[in-house]
């Protein structure tokens, strides 16, 4: 548990906002370490805010997504919902037990012919310029070689991890970038403004730029290219 959240602090549904609850319900079950920090209000305002930002800075149409430190993937169904002609998501998270958690929220869209998969990988050892090439574990143990290229590269857990992957991004690809300033031991790269952000990442070309003010922190995103 990354930190404790108020029962009442949690908020379940809203405009653009779709979770598959039927799947929520049956993941809380199967899994007792989920953490439902995912659900909280500062979350769930900040996927959204994500979502309106790039759905009117560059639109979803066709793209191909990778998620970085994408944690339960609570991001790829509202995304869907948005724009069903997505042509896939895949999340990244160096955490072993997020894989099945995130495919677990997103059955429906794994069993589509994988429009969401999960993989255990650390984002800072993938070349994103490229068609990046790893193997994703399968629901019967085995492995499968994948080699994805990806349009729009999103990382809402820079707070989490080194600007690394950030050098393995090309200048034709979107980044999408959040970042926060909340002090706990686990945010070993905090930041508490876009600017900050922009200049940390490198990024040249700003499609976006805000501050979200959260009751616990403020977050800060960038939507643009290198
Ligand atoms: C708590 S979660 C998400 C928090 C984030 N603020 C958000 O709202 O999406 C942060 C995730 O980053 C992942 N992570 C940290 N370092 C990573 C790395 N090098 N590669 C992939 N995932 C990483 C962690 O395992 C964790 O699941």
């Amino acid at each position: 548990m990354l930190w404790k959240i108020r029962k009442e602090e949690i908020t379940l549904s809203s405009y653009i906002y779709r979770i598959d609850l039927p799947s929520l319900s049956q993941t809380i079950q199967e899994y007792p370490n989920f953490n439902f920090n995912c659900l909280s209000k500062a979350q769930i305002q900040s996927k959204e805010w994500l979502i309106r930002q790039l759905y009117e800075c560059v639109g979803l149409s066709g793209k191909k997504i990778a998620m970085l430190g994408g944690w339960y993937g609570l991001l790829a169904q509202p995304l869907y919902e948005l724009c069903p002609d997505i042509t896939y998501i895949r999340s990244f998270d160096i955490d072993p037990d997020c894989a099945n958690i995130a495919e677990s929220l997103n059955k429906s869209l794994l069993h589509d012919n994988w429009k969401f998969k999960a993989t255990t990988y650390s984002v800072n050892n993938l070349n994103w310029k490229e068609k990046v090439k790893y193997h994703t574990q399968k629901t019967d143990g085995s492995y499968q070689f994948m080699s994805d290229r990806f349009d729009i590269i999103i990382n809402t857990s820079c707070e989490h991890m080194p600007d690394t992957w950030v050098r393995n991004v090309s200048s034709e690809q979107v980044i999408v970038a959040q970042t926060n300033d909340f002090d706990i031991p686990e945010h070993t790269n905090r930041c508490d403004s876009p600017d900050l952000l922009i200049e940390k990442l490198g990024i040249k070309t700003i499609l976006y730029k805000g501050r979200l003010n959260t009751e616990q922190y403020t977050r800060s995103m960038v939507i643009g290219y290198k």
